[in-house]
């Protein structure tokens, strides 16, 4: 059984915790926030205010870190040091040096790293990246990407409204987007961007072209309390691929309208899916690579420093 623990018992870690109790060979033993009301619902977990005490206590096989983003490293590089593997929420950093740092530490003690990009987890756009590669709808044309939210106003010490200790909405919501397409697309050649940025709003909207075809992707914390949306479409030579709020529907160009549950499960089997939720998956991929000591090949440290390199100049 593996023993794993959970640093940061904020927003995200809703998400985390419920991948890792369902899990088997795992069990989550311990879990650490400064504030010890965050924990309160989780009794039958060991709960600490100072990571050195839980780091002197258990003998963790894993941590799961969901602190803020500027506290991301230094927790890494010290469990890394006291050989444990570590599965970090997104962003690494803000500083594409941090990359090769984190990975160096993590060879030298010989544990896994992994940056938890999640939508390389979520089973719509693991469609997209499928049927690019298949090219069972013909060449891609174009996509549009949106992720929208109002101004986060909920953070512990309202750290996402610092923008040095969150990088705002590039690191926040638009790296979801930007990492699905290195992930998916390869780098891109050209990128045309703009911004809006006052001290309650921030709305980014970049085209990036790879030569045969371009994405736009919409990115913003809007001042008003707009809806958490988070929409992709993309125009195939033969169809598009649409999620848009109605789950994901394939308009063919001969008339059909197909779901993702029907070409998931349909005659051809060419797509294998994960059933289960993102976060789940996320934690289970991982979790295999530390328990078979496979190679973390899913998320590559060479398309996290593209992806900062980009976000850093929009
Ligand atoms: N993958 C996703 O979909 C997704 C979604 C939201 C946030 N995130 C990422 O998750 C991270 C956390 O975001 P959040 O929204 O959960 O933030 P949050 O502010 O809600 O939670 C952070 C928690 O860390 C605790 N904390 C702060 N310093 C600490 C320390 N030194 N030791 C122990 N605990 C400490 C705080 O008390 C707080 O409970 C961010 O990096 C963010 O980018 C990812």
């Amino acid at each position: 059984m593996l023993k794993v623990g959970l640093i940061g018992v904020g927003g995200i870690s809703g998400a985390h915790i419920p991948g890792w109790l369902a899990l088997d060979g795992v069990e989550l033993v311990a879990i650490c926030d400064i504030r010890p009301e965050q924990m309160e619902k989780y009794p039958d977990i060991r709960q600490y205010t100072d990571f050195d005490e839980m780091l002197k206590n258990e003998e963790l096989d894993i941590l799961d870190i969901c602190l803020p983003t500027f506290l991301h490293v230094e927790y890494a590089i010290k469990a890394m040091n006291n050989g444990i593997n570590v599965l970090c929420e997104k962003p690494i950093s803000l500083n594409r040096d941090d990359v090769k740092r984190v990975y160096e530490v993590a060879e030298k003690n010989n544990v896994k790293f992994m940056v938890a990009h999640v939508i390389r987890f979520w089973r719509e756009y693991e469609f997209v990246k499928s049927i690019y590669e298949s090219g069972k709808y013909g060449k891609l044309l174009m996509g549009k990407m949106v992720r929208l939210s109002a101004f986060p106003r909920w953070s512990w010490d309202n750290w996402m409204r610092d923008e040095k200790r969150s990088g705002f909405v590039p690191y926040d919501l638009h790296i979801h987007d930007l990492d699905f397409m290195v992930y998916a697309f390869g780098n891109p050649k050209k990128i045309d961007s703009r911004r809006n940025k006052s001290s309650e709003q921030d709305y980014i909207n970049v085209t990036y072209d790879f030569g045969d075809f371009y994405i736009n992707a919409e990115s913003s914390w809007f001042a008003g309390s707009y809806p958490f949306t988070a929409q992709f479409r993309f125009l195939f030579e033969d169809a598009i691929i649409s999620n848009e709020g109605q789950g994901l529907k394939i308009y063919e160009n001969n008339g059909n309208v197909v779901s993702l549950e029907e070409a998931a499960t349909g005659d051809t089997g060419e797509i294998n899916l994960p059933k289960s939720g993102a976060y789940a998956e996320e934690i289970a991929y991982f979790t295999d690579c530390v328990v078979n000591n496979k190679p973390v090949e899913k998320v590559k440290p060479d398309e996290l420093e593209t992806v900062i390199d980009i976000l850093n100049n929009l």
